[in-house]
């Protein structure tokens, strides 16, 4: 099994503070992180559950994939990041079994992680993220 924990689960929002908000006086949670990643165009805030993420997600500019996730489908579950010990080898794993690679190469992700996307045809309709810490 190369998949070591659930990374995060991404859900993209049209309003980040009050995503946010809501999440905290719904659950108590608490933002543990914050990041704009001007290369993918988004903004994310992360609520730690357990040695998981909820990971907020707005864009910052409206060309941006989330921007287009939004007004393609709405707000809600945008991808799920699965932690693994070598992105580059799970990459390679994936596309041996038939995965459709978005990122050709493990590339930087958010808090330093190496990250690399599979897209969703291929896997069930859900957009997948392999995150190494
Ligand atoms: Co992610």
């Amino acid at each position: 099994m190369i998949l070591t924990e659930i990374d995060h689960v991404a859900i993209a929002v049209n309003d980040l503070e009050a995503a946010i908000a809501y999440y905290e006086q719904a659950f108590g949670a608490t933002v543990t992180h914050r990041e704009v990643v001007e290369s993918d165009g988004v903004e994310e805030a992360l609520l730690a559950v357990a040695e998981s993420y909820v990971q907020l997600l707005t864009p910052t500019r409206p060309d941006s994939p989330v921007a287009k996730a939004i007004e393609k489908r709405g707000e809600g579950l945008h991808h799920i990041g699965y932690r693994v010990d070598d992105c580059a080898a799970a990459l390679e794993s994936m596309v041996a079994a038939g995965a459709r690679a978005i990122d050709a190469a493990p590339r930087p992700g958010s808090r330093g992680t190496t990250v690399a996307f599979i897209h969703p045809k291929g896997s069930f309709g859900t957009l997948i993220e392999l995150v190494q810490e």
